[in-house]
């Protein structure tokens, strides 16, 4: 089966960019991305490409190229899902907040009305595809849903059948458009070999076939839950080591480069920090640590429970000792925060690790003037919640606004313009002694040494 058209349930991080780049390498195929939230539809159809939804290097000229050419982008979701030969469900499947497995398990309340919603509208023979992350064996709630509506006749059409695929995304934020377009795999799960080769068409048109793997429905599940969690493992395994490199004059830096140079670890994902933030590491690892509690497995559960506490301490650790090396208090000092995103290139902030360290500063009366190049003082406000008050911080448009009387500058995103700032226009108007902490690794310290301040770098004994 040849697909002519695709339908996206769901607008986000990963339905915009992920069909942008199917259409923009599929010019044989009608790609409509729909979404329940108007706003965010607008923003995907705003003539002004700077307006999209999601900030992505390189995103905007994707867009550019195929939108309203093969691309579409609608908040119309019933005919949508009729017209289409195969339809990805991409949407939201955050931790659940309350009843069973509460802050742990997936809510998966979007994912069966997605599923609902093509058993009623689907015409003809549909390939549904899961590209949300979800927990494994999943597609058997989904295959339960489609089933009910199997056979049933569109008025006049032929009957309903569906075949359900796993296709999680590897995608992360900030080098989506590149990490779609050189995939170092692209996975596909299933038990219907005609729709895994339908999928596979799709994929083949840029995407050479030795880095398409098949897999069975619950391997693809489990796959995407495992990378994200050894993905995070190993952030949380260098940021405990940092800890031991400042306690001890090791350099984690250096530690790092010595264990990435044995091609058994390898080099990647090996750079101590504020911890990992973003929506999905440690939202995947809950889920992990769920399901293996559902299956008895309570050592394993506790296993990666232990990754989420360490990052989760290494946050708390950051604001910990920026309070003691500022004479043990912060109340009423004003401490400029440079970068609010969960990492760079990206104006999301979902778990952002400047969140809790923010939060932990304000708690302890600091006045907080933060700066994000692409984050907005009204997502900040959201984030910081009730703690965030007004009066006790503000959002700034420059760095040099930020350091203004303040006693510390913390680095907490590595935004590539925080490797040049020029540190003796930004020391001459702190409040001294002042401090530079840099959570990212990222400052120029000799040039801010130089400049007259105290540094702490993270991992630096
Ligand atoms: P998101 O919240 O940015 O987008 C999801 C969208 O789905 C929202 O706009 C929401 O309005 C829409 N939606 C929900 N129910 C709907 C319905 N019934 N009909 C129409 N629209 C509906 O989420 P995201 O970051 O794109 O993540 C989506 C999935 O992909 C999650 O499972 C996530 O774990 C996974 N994932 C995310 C990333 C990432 O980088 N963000 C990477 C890989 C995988
Ligand atoms: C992550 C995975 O890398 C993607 O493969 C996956 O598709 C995605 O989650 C998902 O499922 O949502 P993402 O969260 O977008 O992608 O970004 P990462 O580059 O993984 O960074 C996550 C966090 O870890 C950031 O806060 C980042 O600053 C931090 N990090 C990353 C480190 O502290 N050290 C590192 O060495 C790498």
């Amino acid at each position: 089966m040849s697909i002519r058209t695709i339908c996206c349930i769901g607008a986000g991080y990963v339905g915009g960019p992920t069909m942008a780049v199917i259409a923009d390498r599929c010019p044989g195929i009608q790609v409509t991305v729909v979404d329940l939230n108007q706003a965010r539809i607008d923003a995907w159809n705003d003539p002004d490409l700077s307006k999209l939804p999601v900030y992505e290097p390189g995103l905007d000229a994707v867009v550019g190229r195929c939108r309203g050419r093969n691309l579409h982008f609608s908040t119309a979701v019933e005919p949508a899902i009729a017209a289409a030969d195969m339809v990805f469900l991409s949407v939201n499947t955050p931790t659940k907040t309350k009843g069973v497995g509460a802050g742990q398990a997936s809510d998966l309340r979007w994912i069966e009305a997605s599923a609902r919603q093509v058993a009623a509208c689907a015409q003809g023979h549909t390939i549904v595809v899961e590209k949300s992350t979800l927990p494994v064996r999943t597609a058997e709630t989904v295959q339960a849903i489609l089933s009910a509506a199997q056979g049933d006749g569109a008025s006049g059409g032929s009957p309903k059948t569906f075949a359900v695929l796993s296709n999680p995304e590897f995608l992360a934020e900030g080098t989506a458009i590149p990490d779609l377009e050189q995939p170092d795999r692209v996975l596909i799960g299933g038990d219907d070999p005609a729709a895994i080769e339908a999928l596979v068409g799709v994929y083949g048109q840029w995407v050479p076939d030795q880095r398409i793997l098949r897999t069975n429905l619950w391997s693809s599940e489990l796959s995407k839950l495992t990378a994200n969690a050894f993905l995070a493992q190993r952030i949380s395994s260098i940021n405990s080591i940092a800890a031991l490199c400042e306690a001890t004059g090791a350099d984690v830096q250096e530690v790092a480069h010595a264990i990435g140079a044995d091609s058994r670890i390898g080099g990647k994902f090996l750079k101590a920090g504020p911890g990992f933030g973003g929506s999905c590491l440690q939202k995947d690892i809950l889920n992990l640590v769920y399901l293996c509690g559902h299956y008895g497995l309570h050592e394993v559960a506790a296993y990666w429970q232990s990754v989420v506490e360490l990052n989760g301490w290494q946050q708390h650790r950051i604001a910990r000792l920026v309070v003691q090396r500022l004479f043990g208090t912060v109340t009423g000092k004003r401490l400029a925060v440079l970068g609010f995103a969960f990492k760079a290139d990206t104006n999301d902030t979902r778990e952002a690790p400047a969140i809790r360290i923010c939060q932990d500063l304000l708690e302890e009366s600091a006045q907080l003037a933060i700066y994000d190049p692409k984050v907005s003082a009204a997502q900040m406000a959201e984030d910081l919640g009730p703690v965030g008050q007004e009066g006790a911080w503000e959002a700034v448009g420059t760095p040099l606004e930020a350091v203004a009387g303040a006693d510390a500058v913390l680095i907490l995103t590595e935004w590539a313009s925080f490797a040049g700032l020029d540190w003796p226009q930004l020391a001459a108007p702190m409040r001294k002694p002042a401090w530079l902490f840099d959570a990212r690794s990222i400052a120029d310290l000799a040039a801010a040494r130089a400049a007259g301040l105290n540094v702490w770098r993270v991992g630096m004994g």
